[in-house]
């Protein structure tokens, strides 16, 4: 089943150690960076309920934990997959600053959704051209920031978009994304943005006309895509595109090809870039010629598979004659990633005892906050670790205080 969805973002800025001060939305408390947090780098390389144990014991829970080693693989992963691609980390899939100074250090690019996310990423030391504002929609004051922080590459789907650009970032270079398939994606995002193909050099054009600099053409095939063709599709179209440009005389330089790239949240799961990859790299070399630079979004192939939630069994009962416990984290906090990104955990304990159909819940006084109606799990006491791999991606980001419950606090380790 297809999904809408426009997740939340976080973004602020930030002087000090990256972390924001005075207009910042995320608190430090909850976005701890490595010089107050302080957790040994020795102690990610403990066998697996060790080191969680020792997470526990030195931050309590609920606690999100990013490897840090398993964020280099990852981009460093990327790059060797998709060579040709220079990734501009979408960090609206996880904020943190330590993340984004990672990447920073290998040489990565951001893709940045607002004003708070630019002014974020700044804050952390990138520098203004290895950043693209790739929210089609942006509020005249964002534009002005652009402008005056000398970020130059933005996207737009529409006209009214390209006046205002014109009026409060002259000068600036733009990337029109076209709508494309997002079928069988578990984020569906072309119902919210991206334009039909026919008007795409039209408003390329009408940018040129208008001071603007048209550089190319972005999409985004929605996400978690596991379905190759709509990459396939999309590349096409923008293939055609470029050449329908270059014969109204409008040499176009730069494809983006968004994010999606999938990963694997859970055991079943198969389907991740290294399927398609190989296709992938040569369709893209078969469509755009060496001169065309090619640029990608990756959000959540880039920081979901570093991040482990580790949550603690808070109340026990047995409800319709099944074992319920309530966890000290839910889907306000860092399960919202169940509402707004339609995704679905692996839900593991240090147990190894048999197990029952249980029933996990969160721990606000909402019974929507149900996190699963049934997982097969062993018999857990107040204070056992419930703990979910590969979720560092759209949860932390969109978690929020409720009943006065605050989110996990987030670490880069
Ligand atoms: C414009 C844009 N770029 C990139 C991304 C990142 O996508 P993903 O995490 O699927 O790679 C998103 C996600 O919503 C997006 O809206």
């Amino acid at each position: 089943m297809k999904n809408t969805s426009s997740r939340g973002t976080s973004g602020v800025a930030g002087r000090k150690n990256g972390i924001p001060e005075d207009d910042s939305f995320l608190s430090p408390r909850q976005w701890a960076v490595a010089e107050t947090h302080r957790t040994p780098a020795a102690l990610m390389r403990l066998p697996l309920p060790k080191r969680i144990r020792a997470l526990v014991k030195l931050h309590g829970t609920p606690l999100m934990v990013i490897d840090k080693r398993i964020l280099i693989e990852e981009y460093k992963r990327f790059c060797q997959l998709l060579p040709r691609v220079q990734p501009y980390y979408a960090i609206k899939s996880n904020p943190h600053p330590d993340i984004i100074k990672t990447f920073r250090d290998l040489g990565g690019c951001f893709d940045v959704a607002s004003q708070g996310e630019l002014k974020h990423v700044l804050a952390c030391g990138v520098s203004p051209h290895r950043i693209i504002f790739a929210n089609t929609i942006k509020r005249p004051e964002a534009l002005t920031f652009a402008r005056r922080a000398r970020v130059k590459l933005l996207t737009f789907d529409n006209e009214p978009e390209l006046y205002k650009i014109a009026k409060y970032h002259p000068g600036a270079q733009v990337l029109a994304r076209l709508k494309v398939a997002n079928a069988g994606s578990i984020v569906e995002l072309s119902l919210k943005f991206g334009a039909d193909q026919e008007l795409i050099t039209p408003m390329l054009l009408k940018a040129r006309k208008l001071g603007l600099k048209p550089v190319g053409v972005s999409f985004h095939v929605g996400s978690q895509c596991t379905n190759f063709q709509n990459y396939q599709r999309a590349f096409e179209a923008t293939a055609s595109i470029l050449r329908e440009a270059a014969d109204e005389g409008l040499k176009l330089s730069m494809v983006d090809i968004g994010g999606g790239f999938p990963i694997r949240h859970f055991k079943a799961e198969t389907v991740t870039l290294e399927t398609f990859a190989a296709q992938m790299r040569r369709e893209l070399n078969r469509l755009f010629p060496k001169e065309i630079a090619l640029i990608a979004e990756p959000g959540r192939a880039l920081c979901g598979p570093a991040g482990m939630l580790i949550t603690r069994v808070a109340g026990r009962s047995i409800r319709n004659n099944k074992n319920y416990y309530y966890l000290d984290d839910g889907v306000y906090g860092d399960f919202s990633g169940m509402v707004f990104d339609h995704c679905k955990y692996e839900f593991r304990t240090l147990k190894k005892t048999e197990k029952f159909l249980s029933i996990l819940a969160g721990p606000t006084c909402d019974s929507f906050d149900t996190i699963a109606l049934s997982v097969e799990l062993p018999e857990l006491e107040v204070g056992d670790v419930v703990y979910v791999p590969n979720i560092g991606a759209y949860s932390c980001a969109s978690a929020v205080v409720f009943n006065g419950i605050p989110p996990a606090k987030v670490i880069v380790v």
